[in-house]
C-alpha cells in the first residue's frame, strides 16, 4: 500500500448504524402518517426532490409547512441528511464543551440536533443548549417529537428550544456553535426570486461594504458567534454550493477566522469551482444507509449509489470547540485531502485529486499501489517530491505515495455488511 489516510467521512459506527436503522420506526411513531396519506409519500418525495434540485425557483416558500411535502422531507431528505451529517460529525470527531449554546439556522426538523445525538455519544451527558430557528413551525414540531422519541423517557441534559423566525430578521441569539445545514442554497434561490421581481422570503438584504451575499452573511454571523465560537456550514455537494463555501472561506480568513475543516491549509482554495473547474465536495457510498431507506429509494424510483456533501467549519481564535487535529507532519511533508473518486490515467495508472497547501495534487498509482484506497475526505501525510512533476491537464502536483501514519488509528467499527 502506498496511500494511507484518516477519514473525515468514515462509515458509520455500529451504534450510528443501528440508530439510523431504527429511525424508520421512530418516524412512524413520532410523526405518524394517516393511511390515506401514506400512499402519497413516493409522489411527494419525487416532487420535493425536483423542487430542491432542478425546480428550485418554483418551490413553494412554505414547503416545510405543507403536510405532503413535510412528510416527504421527513421520510426521505431527513434520513439522508442524518446519514451524511452523522458520518461527518463522527469523522470530524466534533467535541463541544458543556455549557455551549448551538444555534441552528433553517433547522427544519432539527436534523443537526438528531445527528449530533446519534453520532457523538460522549456529548449526551453534557449540558448543551440548542436553539433551532426556522420559518416553518410544523418542521420544528416534528423535530421536537423526533428528539424526545430518540432520547426516550429519561430527561436529557440538553436544553432544546425552537423559534419560529425568518433568518435575518429579529434578534440574533448568541452562539458558541452556529450551524446552517442545507440552508444557504435556499437563501441563494430566494435572492434569485427577488431579482425576478417576485416576493422575497426574508433573506438579509443589507450589503454595506458590497461583496455579495457571502459578506452580508459573514457580517451577521460575526455579530452572532461568540469571540471563541465556531461556524459550521453543510451543503449538498453541488458546484454552486462548493463555490459559495469557497467564497465564504476566503472572506472569513481575511477577517481572522480559521478554516478548520475540511481545509488542510490556510492558503488560497485550489478548488473554488470557478470557470468550470473542480470544486470542493465529498462523495461517498450509500451502502451503509439504512435498509428501509434503500427500500424506499427503489419504491420512489430515486436509486442512489453515491451521495455527497460540501462543508466548511470556521473557528475563531482559541475556540474550545475541537475536532480531530490535522495530521502532524515533519519538515518536507504536508497534508493532502482526497477530494475525488479514482479515474484512469495513461499507462494503466489510476489517480485521485487532492487538496494541499501546494494547490491541487494528483495522487497517482498503478492498481495495487493503494491509490483506489483513500476515499474522498481522507487526509494523507505526503512528502513533497524533490523534483516536481505536474499533471498536464490540471496542473496538479503529482504524488505517488503517502507517509505511513506514525500512530495509526483504525477506522470506526464497521458493524453490519
Ligand atoms: C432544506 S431544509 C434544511 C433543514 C435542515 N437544516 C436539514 O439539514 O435537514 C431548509 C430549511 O430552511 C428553512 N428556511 C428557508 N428559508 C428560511 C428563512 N428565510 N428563514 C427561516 N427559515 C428558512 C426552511 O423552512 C427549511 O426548514
Amino acid at each position: 500500500m502506498s496511500f494511507f489516510g484518516s477519514s473525515l467521512l468514515p462509515p458509520p459506527t455500529r451504534e450510528l448504524d443501528s440508530l439510523l436503522e431504527a429511525f424508520g420506526g421512530l418516524l412512524d411513531k413520532s410523526c405518524p402518517v394517516r393511511p390515506k396519506h401514506r400512499a402519497a409519500i413516493p409522489a411527494g418525495v419525487r416532487q420535493l426532490s425536483a423542487y430542491l434540485t432542478t425546480d428550485r425557483d418554483e418551490m413553494p416558500r412554505d414547503y416545510m409547512s405543507r403536510p405532503d411535502l413535510l412528510n416527504a422531507y421527513l421520510r426521505w431528505f431527513l434520513p439522508w441528511n442524518l446519514y451524511r451529517q452523522g458520518r461527518l460529525l463522527q469523522g470530524l470527531d466534533l467535541d463541544i464543551p458543556a455549557g455551549s449554546r448551538i444555534v441552528d439556522l433553517g433547522a427544519g426538523p432539527m436534523t443537526f440536533l438528531l445527528s449530533l445525538w446519534m453520532s457523538r455519544p460522549h456529548l449526551r451527558e453534557r449540558a448543551l443548549e440548542y436553539i433551532a430557528l426556522d420559518r416553518a413551525e410544523p418542521a420544528l414540531q416534528a423535530g421536537r417529537n423526533l428528539f424526545s422519541g430518540l432520547t426516550g423517557p429519561e430527561k436529557s441534559p440538553w436544553t432544546v428550544r425552537t423559534e419560529r423566525a425568518m433568518a435575518g430578521h429579529g434578534r440574533l441569539p448568541r452562539a458558541d456553535l452556529l450551524v446552517a445545514a442545507n440552508f444557504l442554497n435556499e437563501l441563494e434561490s430566494s435572492v434569485r426570486t427577488r431579482r425576478r421581481g417576485l416576493p422575497e422570503s426574508g433573506e438579509p438584504d443589507e450589503d454595506p461594504g458590497g461583496g455579495g451575499l457571502e459578506r452580508v452573511l459573514l457580517n451577521r454571523w460575526e455579530k452572532q458567534v461568540t469571540a471563541t465560537g465556531a461556524l459550521l456550514l453543510i451543503e449538498p455537494g453541488t458546484r454552486p454550493a462548493g463555490r459559495q463555501l469557497s467564497r465564504i472561506r476566503e472572506a472569513a480568513i481575511d477577517r481572522g477566522w480559521t478554516a478548520a475543516a475540511p481545509c488542510p491549509h490556510a492558503a488560497d482554495c485550489p478548488l473554488p469551482g470557478t470557470s468550470g473547474g473542480a470544486w470542493c465536495h465529498f462523495t461517498f457510498a450509500t451502502d451503509r444507509a439504512p435498509r428501509w431507506l434503500e427500500y424506499l429509494a427503489r419504491k420512489v424510483r430515486l436509486p442512489k449509489e453515491r451521495t455527497s456533501l460540501a462543508f466548511l467549519l470556521l473557528t475563531r481564535p482559541k475556540s474550545p470547540i475541537k475536532i480531530r487535529p490535522t495530521p502532524v507532519t515533519k519538515p518536507g511533508e504536508g497534508v493532502a485531502l482526497v477530494v475525488s473518486e479514482p479515474f484512469d490515467l495513461p499507462d494503466q495508472k489510476r489517480g485521485r485529486y487532492g487538496c494541499s497547501e501546494k494547490g491541487m495534487v494528483l495522487l497517482e498509482g498503478k492498481p495495487g499501489d493503494g491509490v483506489e484506497g483513500p476515499h474522498p475526505g481522507e487526509r494523507l501525510v505526503v512528502r513533497w517530491p524533490d523534483q516536481e512533476r505536474r499533471d498536464l491537464k490540471s496542473g496538479a502536483l503529482i504524488l505517488s505515495r503517502s507517509v505511513p501514519p506514525t500512530n495509526p488509528s483504525g477506522p470506526p467499527s464497521r458493524g453490519r455488511k
